[in-house]
């Protein structure tokens, strides 16, 4: 296992005291989370956890859930989850979060608006000052709609690109879509970058989600720390701590 995999399994496995007997569950999407999945699936499985029901993001977290034995269920049966637990690909100490990298991000978005408490998973590589600093953010585009959003996005100075498979084809959502990978640079204001988006015919979701982590987990050299909405100086001294460590 890479150092970065070991960081992502204690993140996870960080997030599991979170989970209790009886909860409907949020089930995020990525290689984090699938660290959580498993210990889940293990505390299911020792007894420590009974009767817990999951909503999965993705049709790749409903295969690994399944394959796990993690009782699945949709928004048919509930209409809130106690819990969401599920990774990031870029966070910052505002709790703005760039997410998609999966591409599960409407989803994943709907999850986290219908969830008690947002429990979000990472190692340090994820952690910027800004959002938008080295990550571009996944637009989902109706297919038709593609090549309209993506010369609105010139407009607003962003470089988009179309995600492709690995035949070369359009990467397909499990929507449908496309998803335009676009780079707006540092992002000053999550929340009126996401609105104007928002505001978008074409555009069926993006990647920027703001106000919708209430719990950080970060797990990285100085060990695993975890950060509540609001608590900008905890961030501010895992960053310092990190950078100090990286210098010398
Ligand atoms: C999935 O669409 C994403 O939002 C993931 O949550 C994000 O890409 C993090 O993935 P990893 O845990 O694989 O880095």
């Amino acid at each position: 296992m890479t150092k970065t995999d070991t960081l992502k399994e204690l993140a996870a496995l960080a997030s599991l005291k979170y989970v209790k007997s009886g909860y409907k569950v949020g089930l995020g999407t990525g290689s984090t989370v699938k660290f959580a999945l498993e210990g889940l699936a293990n505390n299911l499985k020792n007894g420590t956890l009974k009767n817990i029901e999951g909503i999965a993001t993705s049709s790749a977290t409903e295969k690994i859930a399944t394959e796990h034995g993690i009782p699945l269920i949709t928004f048919s049966r509930v209409t809130t989850l106690d819990v969401y637990i599920d990774g990031a690909d870029e966070v910052d100490s505002s709790f703005d979060m760039i997410k998609g990298g999966g591409g599960a991000l409407i989803r994943e978005k709907i999850v986290a608006q219908n969830s008690g408490l947002r429990v979000i998973i990472v190692d340090e590589s994820k952690l910027s000052d800004k959002i938008g600093e080295r990550w571009a953010v996944p637009l989902e585009v109706f297919p038709m709609a593609a090549a309209v959003e993506a010369e609105y996005l010139k407009t607003l100075n962003a470089v988009s690109q179309l995600r492709l498979d690995a035949s070369g084809d359009p990467y397909i959502t499990d929507n449908g879509n496309y998803i335009l990978d676009t780079n707006f640079g540092e992002i000053p204001d999550a929340n009126k970058l996401s609105k104007l988006l928002d505001s978008r015919a074409g555009i069926a979701g993006h990647g920027i989600f703001h106000n919708l982590a209430d719990v950080i987990i970060v797990a990285s050299e100085v060990g695993v720390s975890e950060i509540r909405f609001g608590e900008i100086h905890k961030f501010d001294s895992l960053f310092k701590a990190l950078k100090y460590m990286r210098s010398n």
